[in-house]
């Protein structure tokens, strides 16, 4: 049975301070969710040790935002995986469209990304989605599987159970804009048919394929009753304690 999981990525907002009081109202919050439904934070690097405090004795799971392609050593400015485990963190995003956009990201690096994240116990939510100009050249199903098989066909179904997809339409990410419940919806599902293709349908049907893209409490009820949505990966709605608890509470 694959997990419903609802994922707040902050990106670079909050202080410290701010930070620990949106974890603090999450974790007080979420004690009223159903138990099938898992909330995750991922909050900037700087707030990982003070958020795993304010999460503490809740089922708030929490999260890093990226991480090194390196084990450790003299690669200033970066942090590795084992930082992120003894931070307190259970999962990173990897191969967000903005650090594909903004910081080089290539699939070529989130595949040594991906086997750090592993190899040190974390899980991965690995974000895929198509831009503007490849979703109007019809272009977003050929994108989006070129993606997947980049990355994912490099690790074993035993792996699998330590992924979660997040499909993120970066022309949908941040704008306001949401894809309708039926683009995402066909996109899942060919995403679903590239992993089954390769890991077969036990594994494919258990792997977790979040949406994100202006996700938002007034249409995440829609995105989340399709077949194969299962949660969302949330930004600008993930900084309002009440507005993600509003979404999780869609399922
Ligand atoms: P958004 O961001 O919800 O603000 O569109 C989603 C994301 O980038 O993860």
């Amino acid at each position: 049975m694959r997990k419903f999981i609802v994922a707040g990525n902050w990106k670079m907002n909050t202080t410290v301070p701010q930070g620990v009081e949106l974890a603090k109202a999450v974790a007080e919050k979420s004690k009223e969710l159903p138990a099938n439904v898992e909330l995750v934070v991922a909050p900037p690097f700087t707030h990982l040790v003070c958020v795993a405090d304010a999460l503490k004795g809740s089922k708030v799971a929490l999260s890093a935002q990226n991480c090194a392609d390196k084990e450790k050593g003299a690669y200033t400015g970066e942090v590795s995986v084992d930082m992120l485990v003894s931070a307190g963190c259970s999962y990173t995003i990897l191969g967000h469209s903005e650090r594909r956009q903004y910081y080089g990201e290539t699939d070529a690096k989130l595949v040594e990304k991906v086997k750090l994240a592993l190899a040190a116990g974390l899980k991965v939510i690995l974000c895929v989605g198509e831009n503007l100009e490849e979703r109007e050249a019809g272009r977003h199903f050929a994108v989006v599987t070129e993606q997947i098989k980049n990355v994912l066909y490099q690790f074993s179904a035993a792996e699998m159970a330590s992924i979660v997809v997040a499909y993120e339409p970066v022309w949908a990410i941040g704008t306001g804009k949401t894809a309708s419940a039926e683009q995402a919806e066909e996109i899942h599902a060919c995403i679903r048919n590239v992993l089954e293709e390769k890991f077969g349908k036990a594994v494919a049907d258990d792997t977790t394929i979040l949406y994100g893209g202006s996700c938002k409490p007034s249409n995440a009820k829609e995105l989340f009753a399709q077949p194969d949505i299962d949660g969302g990966l949330i930004g600008g709605a993930a900084l309002k304690a009440d507005d993600f608890i509003a979404i999780a509470e869609s399922f």
